[in-house]
């Protein structure tokens, strides 16, 4: 018997030394130390025993059952800190790894120009201010000198939006210029603003085309504004944003809310006024469209033009940006490819 438990003892422990997880050494248990397991059927045999015997058998068979216990504890105690390890190996986390770095986003290059225009007005003097781009057919033109069957309504091909209860009054509006009677119905003059925002034509989209484009409108009232103010703004204006070595030129254009109306050019600031593709050999850039602020549309807003007087420009802000940075193409501002626009940080 004492030879039994001998070897059950060798093969438990040597079985229990190849043990690698927790679910084995649970089969083990049961094997070993069990209900039915191999040292509980030898200790149901001490009965069977000598009685002189059994004392000495029962000893040994008990103290094996205490060793057996006790290694499987250690077992599973080592096993189990193993694991432990070994998770938290796999869960490591290096702080000192730099962060993965934030994705920032930035201004879209129309609205860095736009803000760039809005500042160098502000710094003469000039309010910001915003209106509707869905505008009433009165703003977009009537107001501005515009009547329903003008023929200069072809400059502006317009989209009108739904609304059968008032066919064609409402639309998106074509430039900023409803802007100039929005302020001057709610101010008094002295007036000096500067009107950023989107506007929408009904175009065929091409290089120097967009259907929604920014304007950049401009207005200044007061009592005996002369063209000469206007041309000194401008002159300003021209020479922060392109330097001061540009020239300025105005010619004879018509709009129905100016007069006198001009189209503003600069030199070309790429041939110096030499020619080449980019002022299509005429050396001179066009820019933006100005005027003296007819007295129509003074009278509309209930300005005297006999004591006031004034004057307007609209701009482009993508054109400007193309001249700027070299753009020739206008669909790249909005055709939202990144790698065009992260160019400008
Ligand atoms: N609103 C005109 C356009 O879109 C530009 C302009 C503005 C002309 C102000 C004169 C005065 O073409």
């Amino acid at each position: 018997m004492i030879d039994r438990l001998e070897a059950l003892k060798a093969r438990a422990l040597e079985e229990l030394a190849q043990i690698g997880d927790v679910p084995d050494l649970e089969s083990w248990r049961v094997r070993y130390l069990g209900k039915r397991g191999a040292l509980t059927q030898v200790l149901r045999g001490v009965g069977t025993l000598a009685p002189t015997d059994r004392p000495v058998v029962g000893q040994i068979a008990n103290e094996l059952k205490a060793t057996l216990e006790r290694e499987l504890a250690d077992k599973r105690a080592g096993l189990e800190a193993a694991a432990r390890a070994q998770e938290i190996e796999r869960e490591r986390v290096d702080v000192t790894l730099p962060g993965r770095p934030i994705a920032l986003g930035q201004k879209h290059v129309v609205t860095q120009v736009v803000d760039e225009i809005a500042d160098i007005f502000r710094g003469m003097g000039f309010q910001i201010a915003v209106g509707p781009e869905v505008e009433w057919d009165y703003y977009n033109f009537e107001a501005l000198n515009i009547p329903k069957d003008h023929p200069a309504r072809d400059r502006w091909d317009t989209l009108y939006v739904g609304g059968q209860s008032r066919p064609g009054e409402v639309l998106l509006r074509t430039h900023t210029s409803p802007n100039q009677v929005r302020v001057m119905e709610k101010t008094r003059p002295p007036v000096r603003v500067i009107v950023p925002g989107k506007c929408y034509r009904y175009e065929a989209v091409d290089a120097t085309h967009e259907w929604m484009f920014y304007q950049v409108e401009g207005l200044a009232v007061d009592e005996s504004l002369t063209m000469a103010d206007m041309k000194g703004t401008l002159t300003a204006f021209v020479h922060r944003m392109f330097g001061p070595e540009r020239r300025l030129r105005l010619r004879c254009d018509y709009f129905p809310f100016v007069e006198p109306g001009a189209e503003v050019a600069i030199d070309c600031h790429v041939c110096h006024g030499a020619g080449c593709t980019l002022c299509k050999q005429t050396g001179w850039i066009e820019i933006m469209g100005a005027g003296m602020v007819h007295p129509k549309v003074l009278e509309g807003v209930g300005y005297d033009p006999s004591v006031y007087s004034g004057f307007a420009f609209g701009m482009g802000p993508e054109r400007i940006a193309m001249l700027k940075y070299g753009i020739d193409d206008i669909r790249l501002f909005y055709g939202n490819d990144l790698r065009f626009l992260r160019q400008w940080k």
